[in-house]
């Protein structure tokens, strides 16, 4: 290969050992005209793809692998590959053969000529469609479309798409503003990018996944409502501590049911029952958090016996610190007993939060 490098084709994959050989060579075939490179980003896949990888790699110039120990996700897997990137355009593509690859040199062309931002396939448009989805999937699919495009400026057939082109200047120029959470890269860039972008689109058929299985389950779901959500209020307050209160506020129906059970129903002491709902309400709210709030960081096996004595152990002092400062509200300012107590759950809350963040789940 010599001179330069016009298309870098990401093909970002998760357990796609039996789908990366072919993607790689139709993408190949689909490019022959233009020169490009392959660079496929991994992580960590259980079932080889990193080596099949490595050993196309080897024979093949155009093919190169990054492989992540430790990191997980779809957007962020492509924002990698774009970091990594040496031609003049970036592309992105499924590696499960489910995007059409016959498109890419239309997909790539404009970008490439300077006449579009940004190039994107679409299932929505004139020409375009989905194979095989069952009713369910096409009803989830058209709705989440919906919900995106109430929140973009662009004018995008297909936001949800996850095959598109770009200049690879102009995508680095905005990983910084990117969110790099969940699967809606593309998303991402359209809402980070302060001018408007001009928008090319090439309409393709999304094909029937023939191996392996999809990635997309309930919490990829909830981070990307939770990216819509930052959109449009994170600026005041961020999804991850709206999420957090929800689940405190949850975690209070909890500590009353317990609390009936113990005190009411097994006729414990009062300090017996309410020391019981407390560590049920916190043990509730760690679990819930870890799945939900901190999927993306969630802790498993030790890690997570670790994580439920440093939540309890931040949430006890929380509470110390509610308590002082409601009391001291009322008692030193004559704030009113309610706006008194609603200021100790507020600063309690977001102790909490900050603290966890930091100390449970290590982030921040
Ligand atoms: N590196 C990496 N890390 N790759 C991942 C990860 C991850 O955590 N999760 C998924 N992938 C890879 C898969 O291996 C596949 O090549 C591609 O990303 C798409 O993942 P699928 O799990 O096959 O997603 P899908 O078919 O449900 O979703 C597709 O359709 C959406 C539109 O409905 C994707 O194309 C999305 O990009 C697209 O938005
Ligand atoms: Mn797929």
């Amino acid at each position: 290969m010599t001179g330069q490098i016009d298309v870098s084709l990401i093909l970002p994959t998760r357990n796609e050992a039996g789908n990366i050989s072919e993607a790689i060579r139709l993408a190949g075939e689909a490019l022959a005209d233009i020169s490009f490179e392959i660079i496929v980003v991994d992580d960590d896949s259980p079932d080889g793809t990193a080596d099949l990888v490595r050993r196309i790699a080897a024979e093949d110039r155009h093919v190169r692998l990054i492989q992540r120990v430790g990191r997980r996700g779809l957007a962020s897997a492509c924002i990698e590959g774009a970091l990594a990137a040496s031609g003049r355009v970036v592309a992105v593509m499924d590696a499960d053969l489910q995007h059409d690859e016959r498109i890419l040199p239309d997909l790539v062309r404009p970008v490439l000529s300077g006449e579009a931002d940004l190039s994107v396939g679409t299932r929505y448009s004139e020409g375009g469609g989905t194979d095989g989805w069952s009713d369910v999937r096409q009803s989830q699919s058209a709705f989440a479309t919906k919900l995106a495009s109430r929140f973009m400026k662009a004018d995008l057939s297909d936001p949800m798409s996850g095959f598109f082109a770009m200049s690879a200047d102009h995508f680095r120029s905005l990983i910084p503003s990117l969110s790099g959470r969940g699967f809606k890269i593309l998303l991402d860039i359209v809402f980070s990018s302060k001018e408007p972008l001009r928008l090319h689109e090439v309409p393709f058929t999304f094909r029937g996944r023939e191996v392996g299985e999809s990635k997309l389950d309930a919490p990829t779901a909830l981070q990307f409502l939770m990216m819509l959500y930052d959109r449009a209020l994170g600026h005041i307050i961020p999804a991850r501590f709206a999420l957090f209160a929800v689940v405190g506020g949850l975690g209070v129906l909890v500590h009353m049911a317990m609390l009936m059970l113990v005190f009411q129903g097994f006729g414990a002491s009062f300090l017996i029952g309410q020391t019981v709902a407390v560590l049920a309400a916190m043990t509730f709210n760690f679990f819930l958090n870890n799945l939900l709030t901190f999927h993306d960081v969630r802790l498993k096996g030790w890690a997570l016996v670790k994580g439920w004595c440093s939540f309890c152990l931040i949430c006890g002092l929380g509470a110390i610190a509610n308590v002082g400062v409601a009391s001291y509200l009322f008692s030193q300012t004559g704030v009113m007993w309610t706006v008194s107590a609603l200021a100790g759950i507020l600063v309690g809350a977001v102790w909490n939060f900050v603290m966890s963040s930091r100390f449970t789940w290590g982030r921040l």
